[in-house]
């Protein structure tokens, strides 16, 4: 077997027994609440990954785009649903083609979309399952959860012939924002959003069942919830006979430096890290010094932790994840990973190092495999099966 430092850097090293805990303390999680567990494959867009968390217990997945759900149909994933809003008759035409292996839903949240999609799929004598996109707070997507209006598109929308209403769902992504309010702590922030993510829906499905929309029933009507942050202290609540009936984090996998700075993790989570190999290193007039990783924007992206503003964190010793002190991955060219070092290095040119970024969704899509270890054995590597797949 082969160790992880024969691997040529830079590349993505997947700790499986860290992998394997966040599946369990998620979907027990999910099952302590009474919800169904649907994560967002766009984290890890790896079939082998999907399967973990299929046998975890999670029914059914979560992608944005069609590409994505044709891989995982491909790969034998009975029930793929988007969680976007799927406009364009290639498309919408796509998923007719994988509407005969699989059951697929999608979004709507706008009446040019809601009528497109039901034409092209009325036409082709197919009938999906939809939800509603409702913004409960973040401003992307998704109708008003307070506007009487929305009620009034629900009800537009469950009469549309190519479309069989199923639920309502949002994504609170405003939980990446952390506390907002003076003295409050990550965790009442991220409590805070996941209340507010919850409760806004709970009272849209009973606004909407009390004006009789048909079918909004209790125990039949879904209502879909979930950000990696706004899951970390979720708690069901009901309200009219209403309860949130399905999770969809996607970020939970592997987690990452954001995560940790957030609250919603610790650095014993991260399953997911960069391992990149010293190839310069210069003293600053001011004592400290710059060292240059193999790794630049190509593997990290550009996304930067919140708070720290870094691209990632560096970890002295992988095994408890403790973080290197003093080192900044502060800056990124294409090519090189630029970090910053108060008091001079103990890292020297040719050393490997193992970096936890600062965003592992996008990191991943960087990469066509994640190579899964055990410790510092290299036990297999996986595709990253649904990488690029944007269309
Ligand atoms: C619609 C939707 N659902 C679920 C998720 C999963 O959220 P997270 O990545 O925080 O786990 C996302 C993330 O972008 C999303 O856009």
């Amino acid at each position: 077997m082969r160790r992880i430092d024969e691997l040529p850097t830079p590349f993505l090293v997947l700790d499986k027994a860290r992998l394997e805990a966040n599946i369990r303390a998620m979907q027990a999680r999910a099952d302590a609440q009474g919800v169904t567990l649907r994560p967002h494959a766009k984290t890890h867009k790896s079939v082998d990954v999907a399967r973990l968390q299929r046998d975890a217990g999670a029914r059914g997945i979560t992608v944005a785009k069609p590409g994505e759900a044709e891989v995982f149909v491909a790969s034998g994933f009975g029930d793929v649903r988007l969680a976007y809003t799927v406009v364009g008759r290639d498309k919408l035409e796509r998923l007719v083609a994988l509407a005969s292996r699989a059951r697929v839903g999608f979004c709507v949240d706008t009446r040019e979309g809601a009528r497109a999609a039901s034409d092209v799929l009325a036409g082709a004598g197919v009938v999906l399952d939809v939800l509603v996109e409702v913004d409960i707070g973040y401003g992307r997507c998704g109708v008003a959860w307070d506007d009487p209006a929305s009620v009034d598109f629900l009800r537009w929308v469950e009469g549309l012939p190519g479309l069989r209403l199923v639920g309502i769902l949002t994504h609170a992504g405003h939980a990446y924002q952390g506390p907002v309010m003076e003295g409050e702590s990550p965790a009442d922030a991220l409590r805070a959003v996941m209340r507010e993510e919850r409760d806004r829906m709970l009272a849209l499905a009973a606004r909407a069942r009390a004006s009789g929309v048909p079918g909004v029933e209790p125990g039949r009507f879904e209502i879909s919830v979930g950000s990696t942050p706004s899951m970390r202290y979720f708690e069901n609540a009901e309200r009219d006979g209403f309860r949130v009936t399905e999770i969809r984090p996607g970020n939970y996998v592997y987690h990452d430096a954001t995560q940790v700075a957030l609250g919603s993790a610790t650095w014993n989570e991260c399953a997911l890290t960069v391992q990149a190999a010293v190839v310069s290193k210069h003293r600053n007039a001011d004592g400290s010094e710059r060292l240059f990783l193999d790794a630049g924007k190509k593997v990290f992206t550009s996304d930067r932790t919140p708070g720290s503003g870094t691209y990632g964190t560096l970890i002295y010793n992988p095994r408890t994840m403790e973080p290197l002190p003093h080192a900044r991955l502060s800056g990124l060219s294409e090519e090189h990973g630029w970090v910053h070092v108060r008091g001079g290095a103990t890292l020297a040119v040719g050393d490997r190092v193992r970096i936890v970024p600062a965003h592992a969704c996008v990191a991943v899509n960087t990469q066509d495999q994640v190579f899964v270890v055990d410790g510092d054995l290299v036990l297999d590597a996986w595709g990253v099966d649904a990488r690029g797949r944007v269309v």
